[in-house]
């Protein structure tokens, strides 16, 4: 990916302890008032920037930052999140995705902002965002795949975070199709939206909401939401989770390509909230009570009611 010149000052302070204006203009071979010119918009950005006049620069605190560079420090993949479009603020990542997805950004091309203002939920709804204290990215995904099994990689990509977030600690379920909780409260939620061309996939837009440092919620959410931060009383680092859970979703996404969704089954089933408890289910067209007895080979869901097992492609567990 290429560098501004503001990333590679960056980058630089990061490997070093103290650096002069004069060695940072050396090696990145601007004059020293251009140097000074982007401290100073780092700082204004929120960097934590010492300078002296003999000893030169010194970065003391980069702050929990969503930027480029800051994920790339963790990044293990060859081609998810190889591309990566930070913003500090936009109305939701899931649209600009989609223009990027048209204008041919490649696979794995990631959206991500460190405040939404707009964000986007299932069914129409709003995703809830507080500044700097969530992830809100979307990725870009361009498989060759029946058009039917692109709603798998929302289970695939709800496998993976739960992954990873259970390797930090935090013991989330996933409520079937799309929702993270911890101890049925929402942490994260999943927006998967494709486009289509005739009858294939030209691109899947994978976006995924994570509550991270959120101190409250507003009142409609204090009962439903949480966040990492008020779960588990720690502070995680964005910029991490974001790596790991590319790292851990490229090689999912490798081996479904080839192998398709049956062989997630049972590690999706180990994560599924309310295993085998009674639920209740609604469609467009009805509401279902049964026992949640796990998903099939393609991600449907399955429920046992009392006429025998049900299947869904699509409907809503009602928690609240
Ligand atoms: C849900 O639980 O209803 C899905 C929430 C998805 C939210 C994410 S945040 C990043 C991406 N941009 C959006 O506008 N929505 C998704």
């Amino acid at each position: 990916m290429e560098k501004t010149t503001r990333d590679r000052i960056l980058q630089t302070l990061m490997q070093t302890d103290w650096i002069s204006g004069q060695e940072l203009a050396d090696q990145l071979n601007i004059s020293r008032t251009a140097i000074w010119k982007q401290i100073v918009s780092l700082k204004e950005a929120g960097y934590q920037i010492e300078s002296n006049k003999k000893t030169g620069y010194h970065l003391i605190d980069q702050g929990d930052r969503l930027t480029a560079l800051a994920i790339e420090q963790h990044l293990q993949t060859k081609q998810l999140g190889q591309q990566i479009v930070h913003l500090e603020e936009t109305e939701t990542t899931q649209r600009i995705a989609h223009e990027q997805a048209q204008q041919e950004a490649t696979e794995g091309t990631l959206i991500v902002c460190d405040f939404q203002t707009s964000g986007r939920g299932q069914l129409g709804r709003v995703w809830h965002e507080t500044r700097g204290a969530g992830i809100a990215m979307s990725l870009i995904l361009r498989p060759e795949a029946p058009l039917h099994q692109a709603g798998q990689l929302t289970l695939l990509a709800g496998i993976a975070l739960s992954k990873v977030l259970r390797t930090l600690e935090v013991p989330v379920t996933i409520k079937w199709p799309n929702d993270l909780l911890i101890a049925d409260r929402k942490v994260a939620g999943i927006l998967t939206e494709m486009q289509t061309e005739a009858d294939r996939i030209n691109s899947v837009i994978i976006g995924i909401g994570i509550n991270v440092r959120h101190e409250n919620f507003p009142d409609a959410l204090t009962n439903r939401a949480t966040s990492l931060k008020l779960a588990t009383g720690k502070s995680f680092s964005r910029a991490k989770i974001v790596a790991l859970f590319l790292n851990e979703f490229e090689q999912m996404y490798q081996r479904w390509l080839v192998d398709g969704f049956a062989s997630f089954v049972s590690e999706w089933e180990t994560y599924a909230d309310r295993l085998n408890e009674l639920v209740t289910l609604r469609t467009r067209q009805m509401t279902v009570t049964g026992y949640l007895r796990g998903i099939q080979s393609d991600g449907t869901l399955q429920i046992e009611t009392e006429e025998g097992i049900k299947t869904f492609h699509s409907a809503e567990l009602i928690y609240w």
